[in-house]
Parts: C-alpha cells; sequence; structure tokens
C-alpha cells in the first residue's frame, strides 16, 4: 500500500507563504465539505451509532489546543442551539490534570488538527479508561487521536504547513455545524430543522471569497494602524468575543505583537487599564443583539486615546466601519468574521519582515505535555 499524496497540495505554488494559501483555500473547504458530508438524499453522512450515543448524552465535552480550542469556543453556541445539548469546552492541558466533574452521560469531542497532540491525547487515554464515547474531529486519518478515539470526523482541509493554523480553525467550526445539524435534526429540535446548513455553508463559502478579495484593504489597514505597535486588542462579546480570542492568538503567535482578545464588557473591568494614546483596538460585531453595547465600549477606547476599527456584518453596518463582512446565518457568522483578522496576522507579520509561515518557538504539532 502507498500513500497517495497530491503534490500540489503541498507546494506553495505561486504563493509566497503557505498562510496565504491556506487562507485562500477556506472558500474551497467549505464547498468540498458539503460534498463529502452530503448523502444522495440530501441528509447529513454520520455514523447511525454515533448519532444515537450523541442523542443520548447529556452533555458535549470538547477538549483541545490552541487554535482548535478557539473553534470549539466558537461552535459552541451552534451545537446548543441545534442540539438543545450543553456544551463544555475546555484546554486538554488543564482538563487533564484537573477534570472537572463530570455530567451522567459525557461525550468528549477531540478537535486536532493534527490528531497528535500530547496534551489532547492524555485526555483522550483517560476518557478511554473511564468508558466514555469520544470522537476526534481531525485532518489528518489515521492519526493517533482518530485512531484511539471510537468515532472520527475528518476536516478534508487538504494539509495545512503554516504553523499558524487558519483552514483547519473554520473547517473545523463547519464540521462542527455539519455534526450539530445532523443531531439536532434526529432529535427533531425546531432550530436544527430551520437551519439549511448546506446551503449556508455554501453562502459562507461566497462571504469568505468577497473578504479575501479585500486583501489590498486589509494591508493598508494594518499598515495604517499596527505599524510600530507593541500591543493591539480584539474585542467582541458572545461569538465575536470568541472570534476575537483567535484573531489575537493568531496576531502575537506570528507578529509578535502583543495581542489579546476581551470580552468587550470585562474591558471595564479592570484591562481597560491598559489603553493608552494610539493603542489600536479592533471590535467584532456580528450580533444584534451585543453589536450597541459593543459599539459603546470602542466608545469608551477611543476616549481614552484608542485606535478603533470596527469588522462588521453588513447588516449592523455603519458608514465609517473599516471592514464590512457580507451577511451569513446568525450561527455561522465566526467563519468570516475571522477572515479578515487571518489577513490582519498575515500583513502585520509581512510588513515586521518576521517569516509567516515559521514562527519563533512555535512547532506545528507539538507532542510533548
Ligand atoms: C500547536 C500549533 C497550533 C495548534 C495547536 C493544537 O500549538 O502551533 O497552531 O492550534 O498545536 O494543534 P492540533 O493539531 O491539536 O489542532
Amino acid at each position: 500500500y502507498e500513500a497517495q499524496l497530491d503534490l500540489t497540495d503541498i507546494e506553495k505554488g505561486t504563493y509566497p507563504y503557505y498562510m496565504l494559501k491556506e487562507i485562500d483555500e477556506q472558500p474551497a473547504v467549505m464547498r468540498r465539505l458539503v460534498q463529502e458530508y452530503q448523502a444522495e438524499n440530501g441528509a447529513i453522512k454520520l455514523d447511525q451509532e454515533l448519532v444515537d450515543e450523541v442523542i443520548t448524552s447529556d452533555r458535549i465535552y470538547i477538549v483541545a489546543c490552541g487554535t482548535s480550542y478557539n473553534a470549539g469556543l466558537a461552535a459552541k453556541q451552534l451545537i446548543e442551539k441545534t442540539t438543545e445539548i450543553p456544551v463544555e469546552v475546555h484546554l486538554s492541558s488543564e482538563f487533564g490534570y484537573n477534570m472537572p466533574l463530570l455530567s451522567q452521560k459525557p461525550f468528549f469531542i477531540f478537535l486536532t488538527q493534527s490528531g497528535e497532540t500530547a496534551d489532547s491525547r492524555q485526555v483522550l487515554v483517560q476518557i478511554n479508561r473511564l468508558n466514555h464515547p469520544s470522537l476526534t474531529i481531525t485532518n489528518v486519518a489515521g492519526s493517533t487521536l482518530s485512531r484511539e478515539a471510537k468515532y472520527t470526523l475528518l476536516l478534508h482541509a487538504g494539509p495545512e504547513i503554516a504553523v499558524a493554523s487558519t483552514k483547519a480553525y473554520t473547517a473545523q467550526i463547519a464540521v462542527l455545524a455539519l455534526f450539530a445539524k445532523g443531531i439536532g435534526e434526529v432529535k427533531q429540535i425546531a432550530a436544527a430543522k430551520d437551519f439549511d446548513v448546506f446551503h449556508e455553508l455554501a453562502l459562507v463559502a461566497s462571504a469568505m471569497e468577497t473578504m479575501i478579495s479585500e486583501k489590498a484593504v486589509i494591508s493598508q489597514l494594518t499598515e495604517d494602524y499596527l505599524t510600530g505597535t507593541r500591543n493591539a486588542f480584539y474585542i467582541g462579546r458572545g461569538n465575536d468575543y470568541y472570534v476575537s480570542c483567535e484573531a489575537s492568538l493568531k496576531l502575537k503567535e506570528i507578529s509578535y505583537i502583543q495581542a489579546e482578545g476581551f470580552a468587550a464588557g470585562e474591558l471595564k473591568h479592570g484591562t481597560i487599564a491598559l489603553i493608552e494614546d494610539g493603542t489600536p483596538v479592533i471590535g467584532v460585531i456580528t450580533e444584534a443583539h451585543t453589536g450597541a453595547h459593543t459599539r459603546g465600549n470602542l466608545k469608551e477606547v477611543e476616549s481614552r486615546g484608542a485606535k478603533t476599527v470596527v469588522i462588521v456584518s453588513e447588516e449592523l453596518a455603519r458608514p465609517t466601519d473599516q471592514l464590512v463582512l457580507p451577511n451569513v446565518h446568525p450561527l455561522l457568522t465566526s467563519l468570516v468574521s475571522v477572515i479578515p483578522t487571518q489577513l490582519i496576522a498575515y500583513f502585520a507579520t509581512l510588513q515586521r519582515g518576521y517569516d509567516v509561515d515559521k514562527p519563533r518557538n512555535l512547532a506545528k504539532s507539538v507532542t510533548v505535555e
């Protein structure tokens, strides 16, 4: 048996960096997932035994590290709304050594691009010993966590080479959306019935393309707002907060700008003390019920000297907002709002002259605890 490797997948082609190639591939990954997970009758392809185990569970525990952890957070709300099963998202390195009191019938999901992360694996080993059912969602078929979990769902994102994860993050959220829709439909949850996930992911793919075509604007914006800065903040609420966490991780890991994602409402309880004259603060706004509050928080930091950027859904946009996202299904906004933040991290790193694909001190796959 010889592994068939499509070399076009792992070569950069005309791209200067893998990260840029992988950012650009995201719309295609969304479309591939629609194909891979759609059965001929239009249903979602999910193992029946997996479905049965999930619908009889009373809580889903998502366990992951790094960007995969942030993807878990970004999918929490969508899973809860479409399945009506409570979801907890945990860091593997914390969960393994300080396991919380588990529910009566837990179901575990391991999110791992590589399928090899030691911190996540040590949790899976414990979960297997406790005989709890588990699902690994990974980009690598046959990887350690895939082999050791009871079930596997693949990301179909193609090899991800850049250390900074981009297409795996969006693929993870999309696969969790497909999974949640499949489960919610069997449970006859109204929110799941109303959620035409294949159609919505196709719309996401187009919306991603729109943002990807804004590279020149985003590069200029990055130059205007981030040149010379030592730190930067992303703020948002709900899903916009979770995207802010991923956005700041991306920025700090490759550009070395000290970046933090904050829950916008929490600023005034301490972190606003960090705002100085010229500090860049980027607000993410895709949720109508919190948008006005986040705008209020942006005003507060502006009055303390911050330079603010707004990344906002079309329906909530105001004329002065710098980055406007096409509207997509409210449960899937993170898939689109994250795109400009990936590009901001990319351009900030280029503009500082660092190696985008190989940041210092970081490895693509971490096999030590
Ligand atoms: C490393 C990588 C991160 C990644 C994390 C989890 O720290 O640098 O980009 O998010 O591992 O990796 P996994 O393969 O488990 O998703």
